[in-house]
């Protein structure tokens, strides 16, 4: 009887020890997937920034009609998205084996991403004051301002293509 106790301790601390395993490995795996949603999310931020320039870009190459009021539209678009890039990178995914552009320097100077995300911030915002204005030349100047805070972040913390 007393073996048999014994036995069933065993058995009961191995059930328990196997359930932890499998609750552990169901948490990796949300995380994991938590992980990919998230990166998803960043993706889709700069996807947006991308369409959203897209038109601005067409109008100050001349290539469609320039149409002010459209150019103000894209131009807030712009700077609200701006505005989720320096929350939207904030966690450190490092250790999750996903497919990112995301350089891992990110997060070891993440007081340096802020502030390029913040100049973003900044610029767009200006490109939202301006392309009120309405004229085309002040627009474009102030796009390339933005277009180059782009272009810094990328340098620094995005993978090559
Ligand atoms: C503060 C840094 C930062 C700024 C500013 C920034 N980006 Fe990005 N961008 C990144 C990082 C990091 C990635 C890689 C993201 C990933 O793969 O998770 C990226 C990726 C991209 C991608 C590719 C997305 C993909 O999933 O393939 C596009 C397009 C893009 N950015 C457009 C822009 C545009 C347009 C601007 C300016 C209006 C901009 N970005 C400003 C950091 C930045």
């Amino acid at each position: 009887m007393k073996t048999f106790q014994k036995l069933l301790f065993v058995f009961a601390g191995l059930g328990f020890v196997m359930l932890g395993a499998w609750a552990h490995a169901a948490e990796g795996e949300d995380a994991l997937k938590r992980a990919k949603k998230i990166d998803r999310l960043r993706g889709s931020a700069m996807h947006l920034q991308n369409w959203s320039a897209g038109p601005m870009v067409a109008m100050i190459k001349k290539q469609t009609p320039y149409d002010a009021q459209a150019f103000s539209t894209q131009a807030k678009r712009l700077a609200a998205l701006a505005e989720m890039v320096e929350d939207l990178f904030r966690e450190d995914l490092r250790s999750f084996a996903i497919d990112t552009e995301a350089k891992p320097e990110i997060w070891d100077d993440y007081a340096e991403f802020s502030r390029l995300a913040s100049n973003l911030v900044d610029s767009s915002n200006k490109l939202v004051a301006v392309s009120a204005n309405g004229d085309l030349a002040d627009s474009s100047k102030a796009f390339t301002a933005v277009a180059d805070d782009c272009k810094a972040c990328h340098d620094k913390f995005k993978k090559d293509d």
